[in-house]
């Protein structure tokens, strides 16, 4: 069974309290929160107050996805904000496995996202060490964007290093996710499916994560 991760960039912000009472009593497993910073991505969302009070709103697993240069400057801050789960950008982080290390002595779980044109390769060293990779299966910036379907080879790749390393990190990915191509995806080998549009853009938004969490 999959974990299904809706993506609050895409909920409705003047009625957050209604959206996280919807995933508490939806069949979703975490949220999953996005920090741009309008330098490694081309696009401003939200930072830690406002994940502080949607922490504080929900009872799921707080997934934070960093889409910001210099992470190491806010891992406490996300930390304090509730974080479980922070995961960095291999492509902002010239000192990756500090940030890792960080992450994991402030008590969060460590992820590490790679953007489409990122081989899976760059993760081989650095995976005995992580809880999480993050494929981005769009280019990170925006919502309701098309899966790339050279997403599934790099799934099927990274399932494949992972096991040759012993190693227990969960595939997430991220981007596109749909009810239609989430069953290939998971086949492919893929744990964690966030879901932005597809959740709060649909007429029943908790139908559909139950949609998606029922998809083996
Ligand atoms: C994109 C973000 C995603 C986004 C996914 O930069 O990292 O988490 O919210 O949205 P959808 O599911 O609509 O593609
Ligand atoms: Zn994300």
């Amino acid at each position: 069974m999959p974990i299904i991760a809706p993506s609050l960039l895409s909920a409705n912000f003047l009625q957050l309290q209604k959206d996280c009472d919807m995933l508490n009593a939806s069949e979703a497993d975490w949220y999953h929160l996005d920090v741009m910073d309008g330098r490694f991505v081309p696009n401003i969302s939200y930072g830690p107050m406002i994940i502080e009070f949607i922490r504080k709103a929900t009872t799921k697993v707080c997934d934070v996805h960093l889409m910001i240069e210099e992470p190491g400057h806010y891992a406490e801050a996300f930390k304090k904000a509730g974080a479980d789960i922070l995961t960095v950008h291999y492509e902002a982080c010239p000192h990756l496995h500090r940030n890792i290390q960080q992450i994991k002595s402030l008590g969060m779980k460590a992820g590490v996202a790679i953007n489409p044109h990122t081989s899976i390769d760059v993760l081989k060293d650095v995976l005995k060490e992580i809880d999480l990779a993050l494929i981005m299966s769009v280019n990170p910036g925006f919502g309701g964007q098309h899966f790339i379907p050279n997403t599934l080879n790099k799934i099927r790749d990274l399932r494949q290093l992972i096991a040759q390393q012993h190693a227990e990190v969960l595939i997430e990915i991220d981007g596109g996710v749909t009810v239609e191509n989430a069953k290939d995806i998971i086949d492919a080998g893929a744990d964690v499916l966030v879901a932005g549009n597809t959740v709060f853009r649909s007429a029943d938004p908790a139908a559909t994560i139950a949609r998606l969490k029922a998809i083996r």
